[in-house]
Formats: structure tokens, sequence, C-alpha cells
């Protein structure tokens, strides 16, 4: 049996690596799964709820990592993931997605000879000074094994230099396990009267947007928290805003004084929510503000208009074909796209190539023929 390790270390990788196991089960024979959880993530409410819902098989090693600076974080998971690779002997490593976990790793494995596999590669923002567009980059570098969730994310990595026969177009593992869980969603009436405001909503019938934001750029600055947040107040004088506000953000609102503004808005918030909550919430908004890579992708798969915070995105395919619309921190700007989507409906979009429920499966048999390749013995 190969012994492929599989990564996950903070919220957004749990419903890329669920399918990916899942597969690997059912359709392959010769891979043996062990599931790193570094710990990035470690609040009930940003790891457990997701393991849970999404019925990922408890970690066979925690990392136990938590939080700190980049480098600090950085340095903690690759020390404690070292002896891992030794002990399980393992003959590939992969991980998905471009937090802190993925970068940690790739790098751990690549210095112990061990091929890397990267699920989501080859996506770029152009913005050095998005911390995950550093991780991307360099993940991708030290890869082996590259699966693309778009066809512009091969362009971008043959510019880099990496050789095309390394690269596999094969759709979008989040967008598997959005296709396998939206029937079942928490039904967003059932999340917002659990939220204190929100069954004032249901009750009215009223539209919502949802909001949600914690990049750095976003939030870390005081100036560009507050703008953002005053433009969030005006625009819901137009229709109520469900906001699950992220740990980083609730932190940075707190220091800066900006829960009164909140407070006194048609705006209703909570903290982090499950997958299951947040996507029957996303399903049923009639338009989504964030600042989330992911959720520009589960607006698309979802047929939802997305306003998207930032001044670029890694994933263009959203903007091209999908419902997203890039408008970064402008006041002006954001207020009048919510005007026109609430005019008019939003851009309609289309279901991306490959977007079809079955990455996972696809990257399970591609593997199972990698690994016999790669470990193949020489005559
Ligand atoms: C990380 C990812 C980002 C992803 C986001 C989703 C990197 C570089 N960034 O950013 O790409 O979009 O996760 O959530 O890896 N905290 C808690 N509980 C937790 C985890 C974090 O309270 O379970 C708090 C801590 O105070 C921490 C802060 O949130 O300092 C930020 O967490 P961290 O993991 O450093 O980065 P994110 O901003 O969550």
């Amino acid at each position: 049996m190969y012994q492929l390790i599989c990564v996950v270390g903070a919220r957004p990788n749990f419903m890329k690596i669920a399918p990916i196991v899942e597969a690997i089960k059912n359709e392959t024979k010769s891979i043996c799964v062990k599931l790193v959880h570094t710990g990035q993530h470690y609040d009930a409410n940003m790891k457990h709820q997701f393991f849970v819902q999404l019925g990922i098989p408890e970690p066979d090693i925690d990392l136990g990592v938590g939080s700190g600076s980049h480098a600090v974080q950085t340095a903690e998971v690759m020390q404690r993931f070292e002896p891992v690779l030794d002990e399980h002997q393992a003959d590939a490593v992969l991980v998905v997605g471009d937090v802190n976990s993925t970068i940690a790793c790739a790098l751990v494995a690549s210095k112990k000879h061990i091929p890397v596999i990267h699920v989501e590669a080859g996506l770029r923002s152009y913005d050095r000074a998005m911390p995950e567009e550093i991780n991307r980059v360099l993940t991708d570098q030290i890869a082996d094994l590259l699966y693309t969730t778009e066809r512009n994310a091969q362009a971008n990595l043959m510019r880099e230099g990496v050789a095309p026969e390394r690269i596999r177009f094969v759709g979008n593992v989040m967008i598997d396990t959005l296709k396998k869980h939206v029937r079942q969603a928490t039904p967003a009436a059932d999340t917002l009267a659990n939220i204190a405001g929100g069954a004032a909503i249901v009750s009215a019938g009223q539209k919502f947007a949802l909001l949600t934001m914690h990049r750095p750029s976003n939030v870390d600055d005081e100036q560009t928290l507050r703008g953002l947040i005053e433009t969030v107040v005006q625009a819901s004088e137009r229709l109520p805003i469900v906001f699950p506000v992220h740990p980083r953000t609730q932190a940075r609102m707190e220091q800066f004084g900006l829960q009164k503004l909140i407070s006194e808005a048609n705006i209703v918030t909570t903290g982090p929510l499950g997958y299951m909550e947040l996507l029957g919430l996303m399903s049923k908004a009639t338009l989504v503000l964030t600042d989330s890579g992911g959720i520009q992708e589960e607006t698309t798969a979802l047929g939802v208009p997305c306003i998207t915070l930032r001044e670029n995105t890694e994933r263009p395919i959203t903007v091209e074909q999908g419902t997203n619309t890039i408008v970064g921190a402008n006041s002006a700007l954001i207020l009048q796209t919510l005007d026109e989507v609430l005019a008019k409906g939003g851009k309609q979009g289309r279901q991306p190539e490959l977007w079809d429920g079955q990455a996972a499966v696809r990257i399970a048999k591609d593997l199972e023929q990698w690994f016999e390749k790669v470990y193949m013995p020489s005559p």
C-alpha cells in the first residue's frame, strides 16, 4: 500500500480534503490515507463542526499548533510535521489550498525528498502582499504533482516554469463538497432564528445579504476597516445584512471600537458558522459581500451574485464565467454595484468547466496511476 499523508490546517481546507479522502477510500485499492490536522484553526466552530458535518474522519495525527505570527505558525507546523513523516513512512504528502499549513508541510516533505501533491494549484492574484499568494507560489514550485481547478491556472504555472506533465486540470474539489451537501444544508430560516435579531428577518419574509470579511488587508488597518464597516452600514439601509464574524475581524472591531456602528445598523452578527449553516444562508441570500477566496467560487456554483471586497482575485473564472464582481474597498463602487444587483438581479453566470462534483474522483484515479509510475520497481 502507498502511504499518503493528507494535510488540513485551517477552515477552508476542510471542505477540500473531505471529498478527496472519501474518493481515495472508494475508488482506489492501493492508497492508504493518514490525515494530519496541524491545528492552525482549533476553535470548535472553526474546526470541529466541519469535521462532523462533512463526515471527515478524526485526524490520525493532530499537531496542535494554534495561532501565532506567520513565522511562528509556519515554523511550528514544520517542526511538528517532520517526525510524522518518518514515523509513518510517507510515500507522498497531499496539501490543499494556500494557508500557512499548506506551505509548511509541503516544504518539510520536499526537503525529505517525499513527493508533494498540491490540490488547487496555479491560482494567482499577482498580489504578493497577500500571505496566501506567497504560500501558493512557493507550494507550486516544490510540488511534484499539481491539480488545478480552472484552465487559467495551467498558464500561470507554465509561466513560472512548472513542467506541463506535472499539471492536471481536474476541476474543483470544494464544489464537490458543495454539490454533495447543498440539498441538506441547514435552512436559512433555522440559522437566522438562532441569531439575535435574525428571527425578525424571517418573520418579515425579508430578503437579506450575507457578509463575510477577514482578510488582513481589509481588517487589520483601522481606516480601511472603519471605511468598510461604514459602507456596510449604509448598505444595510437597502436590505438587512447577516454577518458571521471571523475571530480576527472580531478582535479588530473591538480594538478599533467599531461594535457600536454595527449594532445600531440593520446588521445581525454571529460567530463563525458551521458549513451547513453558511451554505444554507449563502443559497438563500440575495447577494453576498465577501473577501473570501472560497466563497467567490461557492456563489458562482450556486448562481448567487457575489460582490468581492478585494482589489483582485486569484479565481478569475468566477468573474469571467460566474457571478462575481470585484470592487475592492471603494465605498462608492461597493454601493453602486450593490444597487445594480438589487435593481437587475446581478450576473447570471454559468458553471465553470469540470465543476461537476467529480473532481475528487478524478484525482483519486489519477493518483493511483501516478503512484504506480513513481514507485514502479526498476526493471
Ligand atoms: C487563515 C488563512 C486564510 C483563510 C482563513 C480562513 C493563512 C495565511 N491564512 O487566516 O487564507 O482564508 O484562515 O479562516 O493561513 N483564531 C481563533 N480560533 C481559531 C483560529 C484562529 O480564535 O480556531 C484567531 C486567532 O486569534 C488568530 C486569528 O484568529 O490570531 C487568525 O487566525 P490565523 O489562522 O492566523 O489566520 P486566519 O486569519 O484565520
